[in-house]
């Protein structure tokens, strides 16, 4: 007979039990996995295409290999018991055979997944589920664009369904030869999304995590603010938000989580309108940049989360720690080298944590983040955003916030107007 103190712990009934995680994709949002998966000793493997990825740079088992190389993909998923993302841009007929193949647990599975890859898919899905979108239409070629732009008014947002990511692919227009270089690529299939223009009074983001039996925990409601269509700027919870329309965007998010069998975190990234309306801009189904306030700022961070509900494990709690936190990105500037920067923000502020991805400074580009948490909400945002600009090595780092980075700088961001050239494949955001 075994005595109690040498039974084996029981093992959860799941013959799915998770014990390892694959991430395909080596950016900073993997790398951000790691100090998670080392807490909850769920060993992560993370495929990556170059060792000096942000997450090949310090993670203890890499795979070097392409997101969109089956066998790459298939080596990671044989290797771990669930399979999860860094970034969505995984090829659905690669995930359909892991999954038909058994080889792992792929969450999100490929059929949630496709709404966060084409946004056309999800345009459609959200409109068929009732789901609040803004108007929008499907165009085929350069007829059909300029009808759509006359139905939205005369100007719209036209947007390369699949791949895009930090405002690469959305593109302002007013004349469908705005957008001829898009459809001139267009191949036999293809088709563009085009939406109206929103009037929003600001950007809302919504996190909710979701676990395979369908147990979910919701975050605070966030305000986030993008420069040049890169998230810059998260205010953890969104300043005037009152309970019932807060439970009312976290229902929201609930119900695209479970009517699209979401596992992990899903962000769903809303327009909050000026005449009082909350629409669905986009969704991501990973950790994503609107939730790295909860890093530090709330009890379970999002890394942690999206581990926990990935690996089928009770989720923790997603309360904020303080009355405010305040995310600020560090978007590549002036400065090739963070690292005295970042020794003058934590001189200066102890109460600033900063956060450096391990990435070469190229202008623009996501390279880290800090967050500082407080009662007192534009004491806490002078205060994150004093730090950004000595990191980033900003010349007026000791002046007045930042006029661009708060909501009554009076202009809402914009898409880009002019052609973007993705370099990047990932989304990183
Ligand atoms: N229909 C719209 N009306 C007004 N502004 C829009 C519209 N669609 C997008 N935008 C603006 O452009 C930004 C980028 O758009 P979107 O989120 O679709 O692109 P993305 O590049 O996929 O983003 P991400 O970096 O989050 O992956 C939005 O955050 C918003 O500021
Ligand atoms: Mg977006």
């Amino acid at each position: 007979m075994t005595s109690p103190d040498t039974a084996p712990v029981p093992v959860a009934a799941d013959p799915a039990c998770v014990r390892s995680i694959g991430v395909v994709g080596g950016g900073q949002l993997a790398r951000m996995m790691i100090p998670a998966a080392i807490e909850l000793d769920l060993p992560l493997v993370v495929l990556a295409t170059a060792e000096t990825e942000s997450a090949a740079r310090v993670s203890a088992d890499t795979l070097l290999g392409r997101h969109d190389d089956p066998a790459a993909v298939r080596a990671l998923a044989e290797r771990c018991d669930a399979l999860t993302f860094d970034h969505e841009h995984v090829p659905q007929e690669i995930l359909h055979g892991i999954e038909d193949d058994a080889l792992s647990a792929v969450r999100p599975g490929s059929a949630a997944l496709v709404h966060a890859q084409d946004k056309l898919v999800m345009r459609d899905r959200l409109t068929r589920l009732g789901h609040p979108c803004p108007r929008w239409w499907e165009v085929r070629d350069a007829a059909e664009l300029d009808a759509a732009i006359a139905a939205a008014g005369g100007r719209a947002v036209v947007k390369t369904p699949r791949g895009g990511y930090d405002g690469h692919g959305v593109r302002i227009v007013e004349t469908a030869a705005d957008a001829s270089d898009w459809i001139a690529d267009l191949g036999a299939d293809g088709a563009l999304l085009v939406e109206e223009l929103v009037d929003f009074r600001r950007e809302l983001s919504a996190q909710v995590a979701r676990r395979p039996d369908g147990a979910s925990a919701a975050y605070p409601v966030v305000q986030s603010t993008q420069r040049d269509s890169i998230c810059f700027e998260v205010i953890a919870p969104a300043p005037g938000l009152d309970e019932e329309r807060q439970q009312e965007i976290q229902g929201l998010a609930r119900a695209i989580a479970e009517d699209l069998g979401v596992v992990g975190m899903l962000a769903v990234e809303l327009f909050e309108t000026v005449d009082g309306r909350v629409l669905v801009n986009e969704l991501a189904m990973r950790p994503h940049n609107t939730g790295h306030w909860s890093m530090d700022g709330a009890v379970t961070g999002q890394f942690e989360q999206h581990l926990r509900a990935v690996a089928s494990r009770a989720l923790g709690d997603p309360s904020p720690k303080a009355p405010w936190t305040v995310m600020v990105n560090l978007l590549g500037g002036a400065s090739e080298d963070l690292a005295a920067g970042a020794a003058a923000a934590m001189e200066a502020d102890a109460g600033v944590k900063v956060h450096l991805y391990g990435k070469s400074v190229r202008p623009g580009r996501k390279v880290g983040h800090v967050t500082v948490a407080g009662d007192d909400l534009e004491d806490v945002r002078a205060r994150a955003h004093r730090a950004e600009r000595l990191i980033i090595g900003r010349a007026d780092a000791a002046g007045a916030p930042d006029e661009t980075a708060g909501p009554e700088s009076g202009t809402a961001p914009r898409p880009r107007t002019a052609p973007q050239d993705p370099t990047d494949p990932r989304s990183a955001a």
